[in-house]
């Protein structure tokens, strides 16, 4: 695994289901990544219970995700899946970084305030502390690219910032140490893609969501052919026939959002779709679209479906994957202890 000396990690989070959203701009890249990156995949089920959620909607959620990695190509053996909770580095480290990011800093994160709502007085510490923990997920494997979405940009900038902050507050020990002149590594947000933000298919100006009210913004990846034909069909669009150039595109979330899941899911660019669709009406292109979606959604569902029902396996490919992940965040977390004086066994 070490041929690779770039080291990839990323979550995903185990709450309600699976959509399009998450495949094409989180698992699609996750696969794409292993072809040229050690890669680490985490089922961040301990971010999930940031805002409460019934046990066996998470217990399902954990096995879902993981059913989808693995259905939608991501080795488990030559790379590491596994969930959170089970690699209590995780949270310690996070603890350390509690101490290191500053209150100022998180009161700047756009999520937090819109997860927190009006009600910010009743939102739970841990919602408030999330990118602290994000940043611990990554820098306890000191990973060097992150790919996620747009909307998670701001914490990979948190989480550089705590990087930087730990290496410079523990500058002297670090050197003392051996470790050189930094410890952490700063962490590079991958974001890039026809489709990394995939919208809602009532609302091309909202995110695709699996907490939306209705069923027919989203594809779900458990979705059946007729569902995802239908949903597509509608989808909500404008009056305009499409437009021939990208540029046209720009103030129509709608059309953009569909000629974006179409580039995505035919790894093509949105102006080679136009040159095929542009000029012409969306009941064609929908068609078309409805027919490639099924046509790369559905050996994936049919895949969840098989691993779903065997719980045993998915089970063991999380516990094979949290025992390959402590291996190599438990060396760091003792590196960390070391340098900030916290004293602990030696074997
Ligand atoms: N916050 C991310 C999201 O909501 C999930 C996440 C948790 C994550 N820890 C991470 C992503 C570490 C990348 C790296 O999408």
């Amino acid at each position: 695994m070490s041929k690779f000396r770039e080291r990839v990690f990323s979550g995903v989070q185990p709450t309600g289901g699976v959509h399009i959203g998450n495949y094409l701009g989180a698992i699609k890249r996750f696969v794409a990544m292993q072809e040229t990156h050690e890669c680490i995949y985490c089922v961040v089920d301990l971010h999930a219970i940031t805002i409460w959620l019934d046990p066996r909607e998470l217990e399902a959620g954990i096995r879902m995700i993981t059913a989808a990695f693995i259905a939608a190509g991501i080795n488990p053996k030559s790379h590491i899946v596994f969930n959170q909770s089970q690699v209590a580095e995780h949270a310690e480290l996070a603890w350390v970084f509690n101490c290191v990011a500053r209150m100022g800093w998180l009161n700047r994160m756009t999520q937090f305030k819109e997860k927190a709502g009006k009600d910010r007085e009743n939102a739970s510490v841990g919602l408030f502390a999330y990118p602290n923990l994000m940043a611990a997920d990554i820098l306890a494997y000191r990973a060097t690219h992150v790919p996620v979405g747009e909307d998670q940009k701001q914490h990979l900038e948190l989480a550089r910032d705590i990087a930087q902050k730990f290496n410079t507050d523990f500058a002297e020990r670090i050197a003392a140490l051996g470790y050189g002149e930094a410890f952490f590594p700063l962490p590079e947000p991958l974001i890039q893609g026809p489709a990394t933000r995939v919208m809602s298919l009532r609302d091309g100006t909202k995110k695709m969501s699996k907490s939306d009210a209705s069923d027919y913004s989203r594809i779900n990846l458990t979705d059946d052919a007729e569902t995802v034909a239908q949903k597509i069909r509608k989808a909500k669009t404008d009056p305009e026939p499409l437009p021939t150039e990208v540029a046209g595109l720009e103030a129509r979330p709608e059309a953009d959002n569909l000629v974006g899941m179409f580039a995505a899911l035919d790894d093509v660019t949105k102006a080679e779709v136009l040159k095929e669709f542009g000029g012409g009406q969306f009941s064609r292109f929908k068609a078309a679209l409805a027919d490639l979606a099924v046509a790369k959604l559905g050996p994936i569902r049919a895949e969840m479906q098989r691993l779903q029902n065997d719980t045993a396996y998915l089970d063991g490919v999380l516990a094979e994957g949290s025992h390959r992940a402590r291996a190599l965040a438990r060396p760091t977390m003792d590196a960390i202890k070391d340098i900030v004086g916290l004293v602990r066994q030696r074997s």
